[in-house]
């Protein structure tokens, strides 16, 4: 595996976790943690070994947003023709599930990073937000719309208007949370989740996340007719024989990720 510099890479079998690792600055997202963040995706995707992948920070946080640092002397026309924060579609875009365990700060493009993930775990200790407001700018990374798309318009224009933080219960009942776990449990409990899932067809388990990520884009009857042909398009894979076998032998299939 790669050495990066602001991420570790680390791999348990068929799972990866990543570990944003710029803990002076809790983790704020610079141009280098996405370059780290990009190529680490691409170098597991591209790998038949790799069934799942975490996204975790440190237990203070997450990622505390986009580095203020960097961007603070930015004009205009330095903003717009690096098209900045426009590589992050490149990490929503990842095809294989991604899981983020969240403690601490998820803050600003934080938040909106373990919004581009497909399970949000949080620890207790965990914070959401937006306060980009406070900086005189707003979400750019995606907070406006997948945070009203998670929570609903009603909380999303609370917490990006005033910049408060919400507790992961908030989190939870809001729907941006799938589950929340004592702190000291939140690695283990989303590297148990990750193994689950790199358990089952791979080609099953991506065609999944197609499936799901397309209703945020397509009409219901559309969306419908998408689900069905890829449903259909599993029936050319040797795992859905073995699944369906397995099941009427009564036996645990082993699946081939073929
Ligand atoms: N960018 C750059 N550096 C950051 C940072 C960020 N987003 N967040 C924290 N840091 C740095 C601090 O500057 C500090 O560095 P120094 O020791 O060199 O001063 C270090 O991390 C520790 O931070 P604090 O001393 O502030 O720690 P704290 O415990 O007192 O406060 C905090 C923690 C409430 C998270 C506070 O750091 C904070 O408010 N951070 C900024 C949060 C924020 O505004 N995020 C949005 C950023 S903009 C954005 O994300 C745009 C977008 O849509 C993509």
């Amino acid at each position: 595996m790669t050495d990066f510099e602001t991420i570790l890479l680390e791999r348990k079998g068929r799972v990866a976790l990543i570990t944003l690792n710029r803990p002076k600055a809790l983790n704020a997202l610079n141009s280098q943690v996405l370059a780290d963040l990009r190529a680490a995706l691409q170098e597991l995707e591209s790998d038949d070994g790799v069934g799942a992948v975490v996204l975790t920070g440190s237990e203070r946080a997450f990622a505390a947003g986009a580095d203020i640092k960097e961007m603070a002397d930015k004009s205009y026309m330095d903003m717009f023709l690096a098209d900045f924060f426009a590589g992050y579609e490149q990490v929503a875009a990842f095809r294989k599930p991604l899981i983020a365990a969240v403690a601490g700060y998820a803050l600003g493009g934080g938040c909106e990073l373990a919004m581009m993930c497909d399970i949000l775990i949080a620890a207790d200790n965990a914070t959401f937000g937006q306060p980009e407001i406070k900086l005189g700018v707003i979400p750019g990374m995606g907070g406006s719309q997948r945070l009203t798309r998670a929570i609903g318009k009603a909380k999303a224009m609370d917490l990006i208007l005033t910049g408060r933080n919400m507790g992961a219960e908030e989190a939870e009942r809001a729907g941006l949370v799938a589950r929340i776990v004592p702190a000291a449990e939140l690695i283990a409990t989303a590297l148990e989740v990750a193994e689950t899932i790199a358990g089952y067809s791979l080609p099953a388990v991506m065609i999944a996340k197609e499936a799901v990520e397309r209703s945020y884009e397509l009409t219901l009857s559309e969306g419908l007719r998408f689900e069905r042909r890829v449903f259909h398009s599993l029936f050319a894979t040797e795992d859905q024989k073995e699944g369906m076998a397995a099941f009427v032998g009564k036996r645990a299939p082993e699946f081939k990720h073929r």
